[in-house]
C-alpha cells in the first residue's frame, strides 16, 4: 500500500480506500455481512486505512459494519461519513433552499446518529452528501461544520459533489471552510481535471475519487446480458441499452490498449491514482478477492503517460444517475 496526504487535514490515507456503499446492502443487493466484515478486515490487514461510508448506506448498516471492524483494528483507520440531505433528494436540485436540505439541527443530529452507528467518539471526516453552490453564503452549514469540529464530533469536513458537476464545488473550496471534496473521477468522467483538481492542489484540499469503476462498467464485466434485480440501484443505472453502450466503450478501450480480458479493473484504478490531486480512490468492494486485487494497485504505480494519452480519448460525457 502507498499513502498520500488528504490535503490540509494532514491525514496520511491509503491510495486505495474502501467504498462502503455496497456493503450497506439495501441499494446494492447481494451483500453478505459476514463476507463484508471479512473483506473490510482483509483490506485493513493489507494496509488500507481510509473508509468512506454514509448514514444513508443501508440506513446506518454500512456504518455499523465499518465501526465494528475499525474498533478492532490495531492501527489508525480514518473513517469518512456523510450527512444525508434532509429531503432525501440525490443529487441536490437547483432552487431548493438549504432549510429543506441541510438545516443546522439536521447536520448536528445526523452526525450524532452516525457516531452511534459507528460506536466511535469522532468521525475523521464528515461530509455533506450533496452540495448546491447556491448555499455558499448560508450560515447553516458553516456554523454546523464549525461546531462539529469544535466539539470533536468530526476532525475534518468536506462535501461530496453532485454527480458529474465538479465545478459546482469551486466556490466552496475558495471559502477555506472545507478540508476535502469527494468527486466522480474515472476513465469516462475526466472532467475534474479541468478546474477542480488544479484548485484543490493550489488550496491543499483533499480529493476523494469516487466511482472509479463507473458502478462496475469499467471492470469489463458488464454486457448486454448482465442482469440486476429490479430493486438493485444498478438496474436503473444500467437501464435500457446502457449495458450494451458501456460494453462497447470498454471494448474500444481494450482494443486501443491491447488489453487482455480481465485487464480493465487495473487500468481503471491506476488511471485514478495517476493524478497527483487525488488523495484516495475508493472502489466499492464486497469480497476479499476484490480487496486483494484493488489493494495491489498502488504497488503498480501510475500509468505511463502514453497510456494516459490514449485514455484521454475515451472520456464520455453522460449522466446515468439522472432519469
Ligand atoms: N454521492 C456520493 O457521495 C457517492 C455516490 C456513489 C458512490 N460513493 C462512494 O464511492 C464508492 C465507490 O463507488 P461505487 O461502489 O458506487 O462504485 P465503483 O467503485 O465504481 O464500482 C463498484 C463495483 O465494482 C466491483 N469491483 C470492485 N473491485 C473490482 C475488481 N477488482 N474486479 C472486478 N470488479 C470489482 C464491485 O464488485 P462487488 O459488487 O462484488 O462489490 C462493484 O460491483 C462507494 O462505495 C461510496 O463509498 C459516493
Amino acid at each position: 500500500m502507498r499513502y498520500r496526504r488528504l490535503g490540509r487535514t494532514g491525514f496520511h490515507v491509503s491510495e486505495i480506500g474502501y467504498g462502503a456503499w455496497g456493503i450497506g446492502g439495501t441499494q446494492w443487493l447481494g451483500a453478505d455481512d459476514r463476507e463484508s466484515r471479512l473483506a473490510l478486515r482483509h483490506a485493513i490487514d493489507l494496509g488500507l486505512n481510509f473508509i468512506d461510508t454514509a448514514l444513508a448506506y443501508g440506513e446506518g448498516h454500512s456504518e455499523e459494519l465499518v465501526g465494528d471492524v475499525v474498533r478492532e483494528a490495531d492501527h489508525k483507520i480514518y473513517v469518512a461519513s456523510k450527512v444525508p440531505p434532509k429531503n432525501q433528494l440525490w443529487p441536490a436540485r437547483p432552487g431548493i433552499p438549504i432549510a429543506e436540505v441541510f438545516p443546522y439541527d439536521h447536520i448536528m443530529q445526523s452526525t450524532e446518529r452516525s457516531l452511534k452507528n459507528l460506536k466511535l467518539d469522532t468521525i475523521d471526516l464528515q461530509q455533506l452528501h450533496v452540495w448546491n453552490p447556491e448555499w455558499i453564503a448560508r450560515e447553516e452549514w458553516q456554523r454546523a461544520f464549525e461546531d462539529i469540529k469544535q466539539t470533536g464530533k468530526a476532525r475534518a469536513v468536506g462535501v461530496s459533489i453532485n454527480d458529474h458537476q465538479p465545478d459546482s464545488a469551486l466556490e466552496i473550496i475558495k471559502t477555506g471552510l472545507i478540508d476535502s471534496v469527494q468527486v466522480i473521477y474515472n476513465i469516462f468522467d475526466q472532467s475534474p481535471e479541468k478546474h477542480l483538481f488544479p484548485l484543490a492542489l493550489e488550496r491543499d484540499i483533499g480529493v476523494i475519487a469516487r466511482v472509479p469503476l463507473d458502478e462496475g462498467a469499467l471492470t469489463g464485466k458488464i454486457d448486454q446480458f448482465t442482469q440486476f434485480e429490479p430493486t438493485d440501484f444498478r438496474a436503473k443505472y444500467f437501464q435500457g441499452d446502457r449495458k450494451k453502450q458501456v460494453a462497447e466503450r470498454v471494448a474500444a478501450i481494450q482494443r486501443d490498449l491491447q488489453l487482455s480480458n480481465g485487464g480493465m479493473p487495473e487500468v481503471a484504478l491506476r488511471f485514478c491514482i495517476s493524478h497527483p490531486a487525488v488523495s484516495s480512490v475508493i472502489p466499492g468492494m464486497r469480497t476479499r478477492a476484490n480487496v486483494d486485487f484493488n489493494c495491489s494497485i498502488p504497488g503498480k504505480g501510475p500509468l505511463p503517460d502514453k497510456v494516459i494519452a490514449i485514455l484521454k480519448k475515451h472520456a464520455w460525457e453522460r449522466n446515468f444517475y439522472g432519469a
